[in-house]
């Protein structure tokens, strides 16, 4: 991660052959908490997300529709962008595989690559996964010739492709991994790369024949094959960064020299089922090329229902818009952010939905609600002067606890820290009984401290619950008489005194869909 005022961030880029679900919910909004939290400290962002639009998978899946390949990317497309828009999501870019900047960009790359000897022509024989778009070898494939990722069949190929000289960068790629702890995070990931690769590690096949697989891009150099999708949809990282030009003569593309581009990506957040391609495919084909590596990668677990991972293929998918036509973008939002520790597994199941949401609801929605009442009711609408000073400690070591965690990608652990204050100073409430003083004919200073704290204490967690919950966190904001969600840096100092505060609907409305009857205990 770069210490800079810049940083790129991405996701993957999702099939354009199934609808988004959980998951792909999941790694974008976590990729969304972390360029939020990082304009919101000044940072200036670049944020990536797209569609992953060719290969085998989609020319099956149009097939399988009878649409063209191109309708059905159209289609996908519009949806996970509809999808990310529902969600709160704000990327600066959303790009295609099918647009003409990314394909030029491939056809530089590859172009780049066979002019610098990295590529040669051979024959593939083994297993394929049309579902992952992987190869896999007779041992990865058991007895049952089964995928290790997704568990469906694989099919025999045995065919001429293009190899990618991937063996040649074993050695720098393990000493970039040593020298670099904090390269993949967690550590639990960053030891399954260094497993796999003290085994000796191929060259990659890096295309398809067409007569297997015509909706691809065509290699430069033999316009029989397609660039295999997975080496194509690597590069829509650069393509975005805007470190190639294509149009310009050799030499002057930007391959040597990105300054003033976004390259290097500052994180590729992904899935644990991904890692491989970014770390051990991407990072080589780049010094293939002659460009830095990516500066981190932050591979996250798996959305599990009962112990499967939940995905369209084998059709347990939760569908992350009907979460939010219940309960608002926020809390599905929350929920995914506070429920999954990050870079490990978690279970989904409704009741810790429920259960996550009820902290929302009944800890900050009642700190809210309770605060900006009294305020209204005791003080005519006015924050008092008053230092407001009475939570100031548990303020100081939320912000050093959050900091730290964000620092560490620990998202939930920071959110936790958040939601603490939030109890913290719900139960300076009920120690300080502001309705006591109130009644109290000399409590008045006590009153107006009591009612300025909490006031400061809202303001402060307005801006760390912003990166999450940023709709909500506008409405209490605007209740608080404030301009805006204010910078976290900026929360605690900025003048409250005065400020007209206003009482609204609750912030985190019960909700009782039908599937979430609780049960009366
Ligand atoms: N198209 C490739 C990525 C190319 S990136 C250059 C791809 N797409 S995908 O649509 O299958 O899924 C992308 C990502 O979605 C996964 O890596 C993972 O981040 C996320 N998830 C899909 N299913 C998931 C769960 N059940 N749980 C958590 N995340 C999961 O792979």
């Amino acid at each position: 991660m770069s210490d800079g005022p810049r940083r790129y961030y991405t996701t993957p880029i999702y099939y354009a052959s199934g609808e988004p679900h959980l998951g792909h919910a999941y790694t974008t909004i976590l990729t969304d908490v972390l360029a939020r939290f990082d304009r919101q400290d000044g940072r200036e962002v670049l944020f990536l997300t797209g569609t992953d639009e060719h290969g085998q998978k989609i020319q099956d899946e149009a097939n399988k529709r009878g649409v063209a390949p191109i309708e059905l990317c159209d289609t996908m497309a519009e949806r996970f962008a509809g999808a990310w828009e529902r969600l709160g999501i704000s990327h600066d870019r959303f790009i295609r595989t099918t647009e003409a900047e990314h394909k030029a960009v491939v056809t530089a790359f590859l172009q780049r690559l066979w002019d610098r000897d990295q590529i040669y022509e051979g024959t593939y024989s083994g297993w394929y996964c049309v579902s992952d778009e992987r190869y896999w070898t007779e041992k990865d494939v058991g007895d049952d010739r089964t995928c290790q990722v997704c568990g469906k069949p694989v099919v025999h190929v045995e065919e001429k492709n293009y190899f990618f000289r991937m063996s040649a960068y074993q050695a720098a790629l393990v000493e970039h991994i040593e020298h670099n702890p904090d390269w993949i995070v967690p550590d639990i990931r960053r030891n399954e790369i260094l497993g796999f690769l003290r085994q000796p590690l191929g060259d990659l096949s890096i295309s398809r024949p067409k007569s297997r697989v015509s909706w691809g891009i065509d290699l430069p150099f033999d316009s029989g094959h397609v660039a295999y999708v997975w080496v194509d949809a690597l590069i829509n990282y650069l393509t975005a960064s805007g470190a190639i030009v294509p149009e310009a003569p050799p030499g002057e593309q930007g391959f040597e020299e990105t300054s003033g581009s976004w390259w290097p990506a500052d994180m590729h957040v992904i899935g644990k089922d991904i890692l491989t391609t970014h770390a051990v495919y991407w990072p080589t084909l780049l010094m293939g090329v002659g460009l830095a590596v990516p500066r981190r990668i932050l591979a996250h677990g798996w959305w599990v229902v009962g112990d499967t991972k939940m995905s369209k293929s084998l059709g347990n998918v939760v569908d992350p818009l009907a979460l939010r036509d219940d309960f608002g973008t926020d809390a599905v939002r929350w929920y995914l952010m506070r429920e999954m520790p990050t870079g490990g597994d978690a279970s989904y199941t409704p009741e810790r939905f429920l259960t996550r949401y009820d902290e929302l609801s009944n800890v900050l929605g009642n700190l809210a609600s309770r605060a900006t009442s009294m305020i209204v009711k005791y003080r005519d609408g006015a924050v008092p002067h008053a230092a407001g000073s009475g939570l100031a400690g548990a303020i100081g070591q939320t912000l050093e606890t959050v900091r730290d965690s964000m620092a560490r990608w620990r998202i939930h652990d920071a959110l936790g820290a958040a939601m603490d204050l939030a109890r913290t100073a719900n139960g300076y409430v009920e120690e300080r009984q502001p309705w006591a003083q109130a009644k109290d004919p000399a409590g008045g200073d006590d009153l107006d401290e009591t009612l300025a704290t909490l006031a400061r204490c809202l303001c402060v967690l307005c801006a760390l619950f912003q990166p999450v919950t940023p709709s909500k966190m506008d409405e209490l904001a605007a209740r608080l008489g404030l301009d805006g969600v204010p910078r976290l840096d900026e929360s605690t100092g900025i003048p409250l005194a005065g400020r007209r505060v206003s009482i609204g609907d609750p912030l985190f409305p019960r909700v009782e869909p039908a599937w979430a009857a609780r049960s009366e205990s």
